[in-house]
């Protein structure tokens, strides 16, 4: 406890001050910021960004500035992957997810916890569906998405000359038109759009509905149920693939149970060590960077399968290797970058949870609080006494001697509606902090090697 005391780095950068010490420090700060607007900025005194709008580099950076910009790219946490080269694993679940539409002609839905991978997954099927020249309409689904807009939207996108009536030779096909165009100007229904639809030939259309765990209506919902009925049994040669959160599909299929004969739902699993080794790799290339060998084990450690967290280190990894004038990435550069994640996860979370937590690492709870946030990294948030059994690899006693601790501290909710009591933490962003605090104090920043493990 002692050594994790010294080796917290909230205790070492933030010091208590008295009031005192405080009002001292404003009344000296408050006079510099007149004297620095008198002055003006002095020149290279203030942070410049280092590359221009149109990504040229301003010439003013250090020697790794090239590094530095080509790692902007190559870890992207705040972006989806949109660049195959980048796009690490999903082998198999893109597999999948091809034959499915290929071979079964099903409609997908795709779904699994926040950051897990499902956009950057539509953007690769996008790639890979247009070379097989299909057409595919890709939407971001939002708060307001309605039927009438998102699908005329779609037809738009499908020429006329795919339409039965139509020949390639005439006058509307050649001059590119599109199915939009014979739409009616009442709102668009999902019969009418599966009539159409029934009509195209000579090719395949893929409508992709991303996020749509963010569209609120429930007239929407029942009307793409409605559609993938109306498609499904009109052998349209347009399929649907929808991806969003899981509670999404049980209400789709709500609406017409029987189509669920019609969609492949598949979950977005958590990444295997190798795939997210080679999340490391395709950034080490892209940025010409090189993890050691610790380093990586540690960003594999650290990130528990979630390509977010493991881009999100990656990339301040990186920076820290850089600012220290190394274009090897150590393990002590991943610890820093577990600091500067905890820092952003902060931001994320109520404050008295985070107090909370803090204070039971303080009081040596550190066990339950570890074992019980894998158990919910594994299980998608929502996990019961044998999944942290298993995660940990420790008895079912341990297990329940866990939850109760941290049901106690109302740091757990129970989850309704199941025989064997469900549980999530009472914050989403929770397990992660949780994680990563854990991984602060436990691994060690030199060789990235369990200091006291818990369990595993
Ligand atoms: N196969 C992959 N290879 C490399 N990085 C990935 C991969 N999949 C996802 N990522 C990274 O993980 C993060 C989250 O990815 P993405 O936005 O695709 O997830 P999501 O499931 O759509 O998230 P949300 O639920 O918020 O919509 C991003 O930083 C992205 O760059
Ligand atoms: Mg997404």
């Amino acid at each position: 406890m002692e050594s994790e005391l010294a080796w917290n780095p909230f205790k070492r950068k933030t010091p208590a001050k008295s009031a005192r010490a405080e009002a001292a420090q404003t009344a000296v700060v408050k006079p510099l910021i007149r004297e620095a607007h008198r002055r003006g900025p002095e020149p290279g005194g203030l942070p410049r960004f280092n590359t221009t709008a149109s990504d040229q580099m301003s010439g003013r950076g250090d020697r790794f500035s090239a590094v530095r910009a080509k790692l902007r790219h190559a870890f992207t946490p705040s972006q989806p992957v949109a660049d195959r080269r980048l796009f690490a694993g999903r082998d198999d679940v893109l597999k999948t997810i091809i034959r499915s539409i290929e071979d079964q002609r099903l409609h997908v839905v795709l779904y699994g916890e926040r950051g897990i991978g499902k956009t950057s997954l539509m953007h690769v099927l996008t790639q890979a569906a247009t070379e097989a020249r299909y057409i595919v309409v890709y939407t971001s689904c939002g708060a307001n998405s309605n039927f009438d807009e998102t699908f005329r939207a779609a037809a738009a996108e499908i020429p006329l000359l795919f339409h039965s009536g139509f020949s390639p030779t005439t006058a509307e096909a050649e001059k590119g038109s599109s199915l939009a165009d014979l739409l009616p100007n009442e709102p668009l229904t999902p019969r009418k759009f599966g009539d159409l639809c029934a009509r195209l030939t000579g090719t395949r259309v893929l409508i992709i509905l991303d996020e749509f765990d963010r569209a609120e209506s429930a007239s929407f919902r029942r009307d793409i149920a409605e559609v993938i009925k109306n498609l499904s049994d009109r052998l349209g040669r347009v399929q649907l693939v929808l991806a969003g959160v899981a509670a999404d599909l049980t209400e789709l299929v709500e609406h017409i149970p029987s189509i669920r004969r019609n969609i492949f739902a598949l979950r977005v699993p958590k990444m295997t060590e190798a795939e997210v080794l080679q999340i490391v790799a395709n950034g080490e290339r892209e940025a010409d960077l090189k993890f050691d060998t610790q380093a990586s084990a540690f960003v594999v450690e650290v990130a528990r399968g979630s390509p977010y967290i493991a881009n999100l280190i990656c990339h301040h990894a990186g920076h820290a290797a850089l600012d220290a004038g190394r274009s090897t990435v150590l393990p002590s550069d991943v610890a820093s970058a577990v600091d500067r994640t905890i820092l952003e996860f902060q931001g994320r979370i109520a404050s008295p949870a985070q107090a909370h937590v803090r204070r039971l690492f303080e009081q040596g709870r550190q066990d339950a609080l570890a074992m019980t946030s894998r158990a919910a990294l594994a299980a998608d948030g929502v996990f019961d006494a044998s999944d942290i059994e298993t995660t940990n690899h420790i008895s079912a006693r341990k297990a329940q001697d866990a939850i109760e601790v941290l049901a106690n501290e109302r740091l757990l909710k129970s989850m309704p509606g199941e025989s064997e009591p469900r549980y999530a933490f009472v914050e989403e962003g929770l397990p992660t902090l949780i994680w990563m605090i854990w991984a602060q104090r436990n691994l060690n920043r030199e060789a990235a090697v369990p200091r006291a493990a818990t369990g595993s």
